[in-house]
């Protein structure tokens, strides 16, 4: 058994806002790291970047910079990078509000799509992340194609309103697209080979529906588990907090209908984790 592995790549990313991008990123991204994996013998460890110019990931750990951030990776012009530890396992890049700027900046540059995947291998030790996830702004600007280039997969959350293969139309084809445009004939094959997963994000209970979006999992392409809707995320969230942390705080309130939905949290990450990394970790 070797202690190291590949690093898996991970955009979190739609076109629509609000579905639930960042929390997932925080949430699947502490349920990795407290992940032990029999394969390397340890707790998985993540790395996560702060694409987005809301810098909503880096505030939900507390993390307030103004230099030192994701803005250096796309210009040295903005300082260079500095990682920093948010919990046991799991570090962060934080967000920039010069974000949106930059993919105006890069629009030119030639080798723009090639950024992120070229700072992560001049300074990102292979050995020290399991996982680099990356959190993204609602549209498909540079960075989130950059994004794209460094990930094996983009987990896509969806909201139950809507037709579950509408909740990601717009991004599956701009994905479908991409993947031609960076199609290198040399090699016959596409330089972007990222593969879609479809999550059903704020699941009500027992709705029409729910119970519409429920049946397709497993039948819709791609469309592999739900998150139940619950107002402890944004309870939690207001406490810098995942969910997790906020039941260990308050064990009071870890009832039977909380256990239930953290076991159902626990499923849905379960089947992302295993679709991405195949028994590999
Ligand atoms: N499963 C859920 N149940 C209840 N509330 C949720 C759930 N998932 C996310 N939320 C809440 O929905 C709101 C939007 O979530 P979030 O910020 O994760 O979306 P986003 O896709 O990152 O948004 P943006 O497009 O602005 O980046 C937040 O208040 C969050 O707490
Ligand atoms: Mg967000």
């Amino acid at each position: 058994m070797s202690n190291s592995t590949e690093t898996f790549g991970l955009t979190v990313g739609t076109d629509k806002g609000g579905t639930g991008k960042t929390t997932n990123t925080m949430h699947f991204s502490y349920w990795v790291s407290r992940h032990y994996s029999n394969v390397v013998n340890r707790n998985l460890r993540v790395l996560l970047l702060d694409l987005d110019y809301q810098t909503n990931l880096s505030q939900r750990f507390n993390v307030y910079a103004t230099e030192h951030t994701a803005a250096g990776i796309f210009n040295p012009h903005y300082g260079d990078v500095k990682i920093v530890k948010v919990r046991e396992h799991i570090d962060l890049v934080p967000g920039s509000v010069f974000m949106s700027a930059i993919n105006k900046e890069i629009d030119s540059e030639p080798n723009k799509l090639w950024l992120i995947y070229n700072w992560i291998k001049e300074n990102v030790n292979p050995d020290a992340y399991d996982f680099i996830i990356y959190d993204t702004h609602p549209d498909f600007e540079n960075t989130i194609q950059a994004a794209l280039l460094a990930s094996d997969n983009i987990l896509i959350p969806i909201e139950q309103d809507e037709d579950s293969q509408g909740g990601a139309d717009t991004i599956l084809i701009n994905i479908k697209n991409l993947k031609q445009k960076m199609y290198n004939h040399k090699y016959g094959v596409s330089e972007v080979t990222v593969k879609p997963i479809l999550l059903a994000n704020k699941m009500h209970h027992n709705t029409k529906l729910s119970r519409e979006l429920k049946a397709k999992i497993g039948e819709v392409e791609n469309l592999l588990a739900y998150v139940p809707f619950r107002t402890v995320f944004d309870t939690a969230q207001k406490m810098k907090m995942t969910v997790w942390e906020y039941y260990e705080a308050y064990p009071k309130l870890l009832d039977s209908s909380a256990k239930k939905f953290l076991q159902e949290l626990d499923t849905a990450y379960q089947t992302v984790f295993d679709a991405i990394t195949d028994g590999q970790l």
